[in-house]
């Protein structure tokens, strides 16, 4: 199983941004933690991080065919992204939707996730903890399907 890491725009800042709220971890220990989980469950990762739009849809449609589905933390294109939304959709792959914090008790315009109708499923505000469980929770649905 080949599954695809993306980390959407500000992601590459984790570790200095916004501690109290994203935690301390980097992007490159949040990779480390997957990428050892992935050895324990047996699945193969790619990782992609990108601050541009454009990026993550071709990251996207790239997928077709080298992977078996996608974990996304789309950050902030999470409420705004038709465009993601709808890379996504073309692709077909499985997807689930991970975020550090809890998006529903932030602010108003962080409770509408335009990926979460398109997705398996989403998790979030456990921080790097969101990530494990999204990759174990997806992991078990590609196997069952
Ligand atoms: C985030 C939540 C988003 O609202 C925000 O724009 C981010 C990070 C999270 O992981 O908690 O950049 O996706």
């Amino acid at each position: 199983m080949n599954i695809l890491v993306l980390h959407g725009p500000n992601l590459n800042m984790l570790g200095k941004r916004e501690p109290a709220i994203y935690g301390s971890q980097t992007l490159e220990d949040i990779n480390s933690l997957l990428f050892s989980l992935a050895a324990e469950l047996g699945c193969k990762l790619s990782f992609f991080q990108s601050n541009s739009e454009g990026d993550l849809i071709d990251a996207i449609q790239n997928s077709s065919g080298e992977f078996d589905g996608l974990l996304i933390n789309p950050a902030a294109y999470t409420h705004t992204s038709i465009a993601i939304r709808d890379a996504l959709s073309a692709v077909g792959l499985p997807v689930v939707e991970v975020h550090l914090s809890n998006i529903h008790r932030r602010e108003t315009f962080r409770h509408t996730s335009l990926i979460a109708p398109i997705a398996v499923g989403q998790i979030c505000g456990f921080g790097s903890d969101s990530y494990l469980l999204g990759l174990r929770a997806l992991f078990s649905h590609i196997k069952k399907t």
